[in-house]
Formats: C-alpha cells, sequence, structure tokens
C-alpha cells in the first residue's frame, strides 16, 4: 500500500532533505522540529532546492507547485504526526533523546503507523527498548545529500516485525531509493566498511605513503570509486567520521576501528572538512 502522509522529525540537514524527496514522490509531509528556526531554515532549503531543479530542467514547475502544496511546517510533534502512515526522525543523534521522543511519537501517531529511525550508528533495538511496542520501529538510514544518494539501509532488530521491513522497504522504493536490509549491528553495513577505508587512508596520509589527491586519485582511477575516501571524509565531516569511529572502536573493539592521531587533532582544531573550509583539503565555498 502506497503511503501517502508522512511525518518528519528534526528539520536539520537530513530532516529536510528527506521531507523534499518524500513530497516529490507525492507524499504529504508534515515537517517538525523542537526549534522554529530550524523549520524556517528547512523550509528556505526546501525551496532552494526546489528553484535550483526548475532552473536545471529537472522538475517542472507543476512538480514544483505540488511540493509547495503538500510540504508543510508543524511546530507540534503531536500535530505533525497525528495522520501520518510513516514517521521518519532525524533528530540529534543520541540514544536518550531518541529514546524518549520515540515513547512520546508512539502515543500521538495512528497506532497503524510505521515509526523509522535515521540514526547513523546507534542501536536500532536499543532506540526501541523503551517503547511498548517496539515492533513498530525500524532504521531507514538515508544518505546526504537526500535527493541525490540512491542508498537507504532498512535495519531490523530483535524485536521487530517483519512486515514493519517490508513496508519499510516498498517504502524506500516509493521514494525511488534502493534499499537494502541489514541487521542491527554497528556501523550497519555502510559506515562499518566504508570508515575501514577512510581510516586507513588517513593513516597512509600520515606514513607520507602519498598526498591526500593521491590517494583518492588511487580509489577513484583504480577502483572506480566516484570520489576518493579522504575527499569523502571532508564531505561528511572530520566531526562525524570521528564519532563514528569511536563508537565503532568501542563495540566492535577491531584495531581497524582506533582513530588515527591525524583525525583527532584535525578534529581538535577545527578542520571539520568542507563545512569548516578546511579538512584534508581546502575549500573555497
Ligand atoms: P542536524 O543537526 O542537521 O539536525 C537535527 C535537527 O533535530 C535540528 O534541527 C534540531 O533542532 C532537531 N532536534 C533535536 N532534538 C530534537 C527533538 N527532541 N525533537 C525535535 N527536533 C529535535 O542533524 P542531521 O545531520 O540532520 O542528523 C540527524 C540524524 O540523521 C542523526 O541521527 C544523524 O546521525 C543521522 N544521519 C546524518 C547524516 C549526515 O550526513 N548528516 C547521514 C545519515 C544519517
Amino acid at each position: 500500500m502506497k503511503v501517502k502522509r508522512v511525518a518528519v522529525i528534526g528539520a536539520g540537514t537530513m530532516g529536510h532533505g528527506i521531507a523534499y524527496v518524500a513530497a516529490l514522490a507525492g507524499c504529504k509531509v508534515r515537517l517538525t522540529d523542537a526549534q522554529p528556526d530550524a523549520l524556517a531554515l528547512a523550509m528556505s532549503k526546501i525551496e532552494s532546492l526546489l528553484e535550483g531543479g526548475l532552473k536545471r530542467g529537472k522538475i517542472t514547475e507543476q512538480k514544483r507547485n505540488q511540493v509547495h502544496e503538500r510540504v508543510r511546517a508543524e511546530p507540534l510533534l503531536g500535530a505533525a504526526v497525528a495522520t501520518a502512515d510513516i514517521v521518519i526522525e532525524a533528530i540529534v543523534e543520541d540514544l536518550a533523546i531518541k529514546q524518549r521522543l520515540f515513547v512520546d511519537v508512539e502515543r500521538a501517531a495512528p497506532p497503524g503507523a510505521l515509526l523509522a529511525t535515521n540514526t547513523s550508528s546507534l542501536s536500532i533495538g536499543q532506540i526501541a527498548s523503551t517503547m511498548t511496542h517496539p515492533a513498530r520501529l525500524v532504521g531507514m538510514h538515508f544518505f546526504n545529500p537526500v535527493y541525490v544518494m540512491k542508498l537507504v539501509e532498512v535495519v531490523t532488530h530483535r524485536r521487530d516485525s517483519r512486515a514493519a521491513t517490508e513496508r519499510a522497504v516498498e517504502f524506500a522504493r516509493q521514494l525511488g531509493k534502493e534499499p537494502i536490509v541489514v541487521r542491527d549491528s554497528p556501523g550497519f553495513a555502510s559506515s562499518r566498511l566504508g570508515v575501514v577505508l577512510g581510516l586507513e587512508a588517513m593513516r597512509m596520509l600520515e606514513k607520507g605513503v602519498a598526498s591526500a589527491e593521491d590517494i583518492d586519485k588511487a580509489m577513484e582511477l583504480g577502483y572506480n570509486h566516484p570520489m576518493g575516501p579522504l575527499k569523502l571524509t571532508d564531505l561528511i565531516g572530520l566531526d562525524v567520521r570521528l564519532a563514528i569511529a569511536e563508537y565503532l572502536h568501542a563495540t566492535l573493539g577491531k584495531p581497524q576501528y582506533e582513530p588515527p592521531k591525524i583525525l583527532k587533532e584535525k578534529v581538535k582544531k577545527g578542520e571539520l572538512g568542507k563545512k569548516t573550509g578546511k579538512g584534508f583539503y581546502t575549500w573555497s565555498d
């Protein structure tokens, strides 16, 4: 059954992107956030995405108007989720805060609504552990920027239901995404592999094996990766990568997840990648 109404909680980098693709796919979207400023900013980012799409001929004027009509900012959580078929959470990456939120969402959303978290690293089972009906929750891990990246990791957990997983897979397809199903385990399938490559590239840079540009070129031209691991780290954010590496090192206990010195030092200096203008590369905008 097609999803018609979507609630997105958290209107930051991921939330505005998820709201945008859901509206493009024909859903009515209610976007909510604890910060009213974040909601206003998210609506203006959606506006820019629409204008950009229109200019590049990717979307029609009719589509732009439809998306305008479909997405609404809703400051109240209860009102945002009240009629949703699916609720997607994209708030701060903090276990206790997400647990508290889902207790509230479970009460306010219709009993048949599917609940999904976009966490990039936390255990879905732990987030679900404080819920009355944990089987309603699945992980739906989108990638940034949401309107470009095809992958959605649908993450199952010990107490989930097959129906919830299937609905999440179908919804991802409805959005034009390619879902994969992954068991709840640290780093899921994406970060667990990707972080190893990124951290090893940093260790090679530390040892002077090659320059950042040449390490990236090795993977781009030799292995057909669209982007080298150091440039990708700059786009993701060095602070984000460090946090994931620390989490994976703590949970999986394997030496390949130990954050290299160069990463810790750069984060300490505020060299967080593209968002601060400097990481392994210097960025001009
Ligand atoms: P962000 O910091 O850009 O946005 C988070 C938003 O959530 C903020 O606007 C904040 O005001 C709001 N918020 C915080 N607590 C709230 C609450 N209790 N109720 C309602 N709103 C609340 O964060 P971002 O990057 O969008 O990440 C959101 C989630 O998505 C995190 O779990 C993150 O790990 C995950 N994620 C992030 C990716 C990325 O590349 N940034 C990629 C994939 C997943």
